[in-house]
């Protein structure tokens, strides 16, 4: 078993943490070690400082992938939070609608993982009779590149699958393997994704005048500065009226006031004024 030393566990935190946001506190040297010493050993690298060294000062892209694949937790599954969907469905998209019309919502996940919370929201658009007749283009953002590889292949397991009500699954899934199930091209087509890191201010700056942007399950794994960065992104990315969702356990207190908090069928949504 590799050592890894309390200054050597520093420099991988501070250094994952200046470039993802994602904060492992010193209680959590496990975390590290967990995620990480399998990739040692397959790489043969002789020790932690050498993987630090590899990362830090060769710049090697390809093992900065993984090392964002390794140390984010990628947990989803299709209708999770299904009320503050409901919500976006039934009462900010309809009345977004009346107030712009004829004009192509603009929706994106910001941190879609593989691809189900994306997936869910152009799926319920098509099903609900209040949005059928939107205009809209779903876009999908990850750090990570190898969530957005699975997320582009569209090919589920029972896990993410199991709250999927039974109309939509015969509708829009195919069974492709003996517990596997393949998102049809219709639900497919309509969402686009990309790999975005939400501390890249230059790249943050590509997204534009977005009418919702849900970031939910994500602020979690910040400190505050991070949080205070994202959410200061997201509000740059949204067009005056246009509004937020983060996950249901999530708040902005003590993060960001620039946002007014309207309450709509019980459930927070934050609007830019
Ligand atoms: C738990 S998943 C949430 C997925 C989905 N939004 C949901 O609620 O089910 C969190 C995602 O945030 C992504 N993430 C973490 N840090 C990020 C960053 N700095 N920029 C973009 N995405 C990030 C992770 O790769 C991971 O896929």
């Amino acid at each position: 078993m590799m050592v890894l030393k309390d200054e050597t566990f520093k420099n991988l935190r501070d250094f994952i943490y200046d470039t993802t946001g994602i904060y492992i506190p010193d209680t959590k040297k496990y975390f590290i070690e967990n995620r990480l010493s399998k990739r040692l050993e397959e790489k043969k690298i002789g020790s932690y400082e050498d993987y630090f060294y590899l990362l830090r000062y060769n710049a090697d892209k390809n093992e900065l992938k993984i090392l964002y694949d390794k140390i984010t937790t990628n947990e989803t599954f299709f209708f999770r939070e299904t009320k503050q969907l409901e919500v976006l469905v039934e009462h900010v998209l309809p009345k977004m609608k009346e107030d712009k019309r004829a004009q192509t919502m603009k929706i994106w996940s910001a941190a879609c993982s593989t691809g189900e919370e994306p997936y869910t929201i152009a799926m319920m658009l098509l099903e609900n009779p209040k949005t059928s007749s939107i205009r809209f283009e779903v876009h999908a953002s990850d750090l990570s590149d190898v969530v957005i590889e699975r997320a582009l292949k569209a090919e589920y397991a029972q896990y993410a699958i199991r709250n999927i009500p039974e109309a939509y699954m015969k509708k829009y899934f195919k069974q492709s393997t003996a517990s596997n199930y393949q998102l049809n091209n219709e639900v497919r087509t309509k969402v686009k994704f990309v790999q975005l890191n939400l501390l890249d201010d230059k790249k943050m700056r590509g997204f534009r005048d977005m009418d919702v942007i849900l970031c939910r399950n994500v602020l979690i794994y910040f400190d505050k500065k991070a949080k205070i960065k994202v959410i200061s992104n997201l509000y740059e990315s949204l067009r005056a009226g246009g509004y937020l969702f983060i996950g249901m356990a999530e708040s902005l207190h003590d993060v960001t006031r620039v946002f007014r908090p309207n309450v709509i069928d019980k459930t927070v949504v934050y609007q830019k004024v």
